[in-house]
């Protein structure tokens, strides 16, 4: 099996790649502007006995879309896709009222995650319906669902990939492609730190009193974009940490 991990040069991504590797399928990552980081996550891969590979794409620039794909192909057929990476943008809680947000940041966070993806998906799908079969996960966030206040770019884009997983489920399944949207809550993967207090707080509103780490991610992410999905599609997968809420709340 070979996979397409965009975003793969950093925290969930990373750790998907690696765990992906470990189960023995050839990976190749995407990065935008960490060439070095992916260089070592490849290196990671391939330590893992299976062959690695990084290419660049940038979701802001469509024009790299579609090469990095075929580039991807110098490995195989991509079998799933990951479609991990993400344009933040301004997520900061509060730092914006809704009604300051310029046209143009809208317009940036539509066009990088919510058509990039989508155009990323149409390079993969022609393949993996040659081979009728695929997986394809969408990685979301709780800020999505749950909503914070201030900009709302970033949350309204993730919630438009539940949108297109439910019309691809229908769209792809009779060809044996299964899609499906994994939610991150605040996931600790050593990027962005918070302060302790928090995490503390927000890992102790959850049932299992603690927030995922990209590895936890990682694990979902796997099980939904591999074989032993057999036939989960067009659901919507909250990771445990997504019940601790938004930091903003705490
Ligand atoms: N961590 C959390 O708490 C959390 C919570 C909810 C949801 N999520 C979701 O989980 C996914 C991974 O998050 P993360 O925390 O692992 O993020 P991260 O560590 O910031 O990594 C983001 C990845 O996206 C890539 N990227 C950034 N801008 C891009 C662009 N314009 N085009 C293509 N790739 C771009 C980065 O590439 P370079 O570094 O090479 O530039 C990097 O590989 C995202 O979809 C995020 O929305 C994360």
């Amino acid at each position: 099996m070979h996979v397409l991990i965009t975003g793969g040069s950093s925290g969930i991504g990373a750790a998907t790649a690696l765990a992906y590797a470990r189960t023995g399928a050839d990976v190749t990552i995407t990065y935008n502007q960490g060439e070095e980081r992916a260089a070592e996550v490849v290196k990671r891969i391939k330590e893992a006995g299976v062959r690695g590979a990084a290419v660049h794409l940038d979701l802001e620039d469509h024009a790299t879309i579609a090469p990095a794909v075929a580039r991807a192909g110098a490995i195989d057929t991509v079998d799933a896709l990951v479609a991990n990476a993400v344009r933040w943008g301004n997520i900061q809680p509060g730092s914006m009222a809704f009604e300051d947000v310029p046209a143009a940041e809208w317009s940036a966070a539509m066009h990088a995650n919510v058509v990039g993806n989508a155009l990323l998906v149409q390079e993969v799908l022609p393949g993996m319906r040659r081979r009728r079969w695929g997986r394809i996960v969408l990685v979301s966030s709780g800020i999505g669902e749950e909503g914070v206040p201030g900009p709302g770019p970033y949350g309204t884009a993730k919630m438009a990939l539940h949108g297109m997983a439910r019309a691809l489920a229908w769209e792809a399944g009779r060809d044996g492609i299964l899609v499906n949207v994994a939610v991150a809550g605040l996931t600790v993967t050593g990027v962005r730190p918070f302060p302790q207090d928090v995490l503390d707080r927000l890992a102790a509103r959850t049932p299992s009193r603690r927030l995922s780490t990209a590895e936890d991610m990682a694990a979902l992410i796997v099980f939904l974009g591999s074989a032993a999905n057999h036939n989960l599609t067009g659901e919507i997968i909250r990771d445990g940490s997504n019940a601790g809420r938004s930091a903003h709340a705490i």
